[in-house]
């Protein structure tokens, strides 16, 4: 199951969610990113990575994700703040039915690299078969 559920530190002051590498997530997380200002009915993502891994949680609203591992597409929502959804390597992602106010926190194994990218479908089920 790629869905995790975050522990919520909560009290009356408000709720926390922690996420530890080693402990909440099995890689180093060398990169962090958020994406918000997204539009409904514009997809994003539609791309896989060689080496690269990342989680994603959905901080604020909701979107849903659908990963592909070349042979079975299974679309999560996410839509709780203590709910991540782990995206390894090599798996084609799409990002899409965003809420107005989500914002997508995505933890990420690598630094930026263009050349990480897989952005055409054929090469990303050649690279996975
Ligand atoms: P892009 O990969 O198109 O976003 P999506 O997650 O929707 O596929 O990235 C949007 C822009 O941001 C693009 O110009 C590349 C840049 N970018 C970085 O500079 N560093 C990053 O870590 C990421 C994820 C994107």
């Amino acid at each position: 199951m790629s869905l995790i559920e975050l522990s919520v530190r909560g009290d009356d002051r408000g709720s926390l969610v922690v996420i530890e590498q080693d402990i909440d997530i099995a890689f180093d997380i060398k990169r962090i990113f958020h994406i918000y200002g997204t539009r409904p009915n514009v997809p994003r993502g539609k791309h896989s990575h060689f080496i690269t891994k990342q989680f994603l949680i959905a901080v604020n609203g909701s979107c849903k994700v659908t990963l592909d591992d070349g042979f079975e597409k299974i679309t999560y929502e996410l839509n709780q703040p203590n709910i991540g959804l782990f995206q390894d390597a090599l798996i084609w992602g799409e990002m899409h039915d965003f809420s107005e106010d989500c914002v997508l926190l995505v933890l990420a194994s690598e630094h930026y690299d263009e050349n990480d990218y897989i952005r055409d479908y054929e090469k990303f089920l050649e690279a996975s078969q």
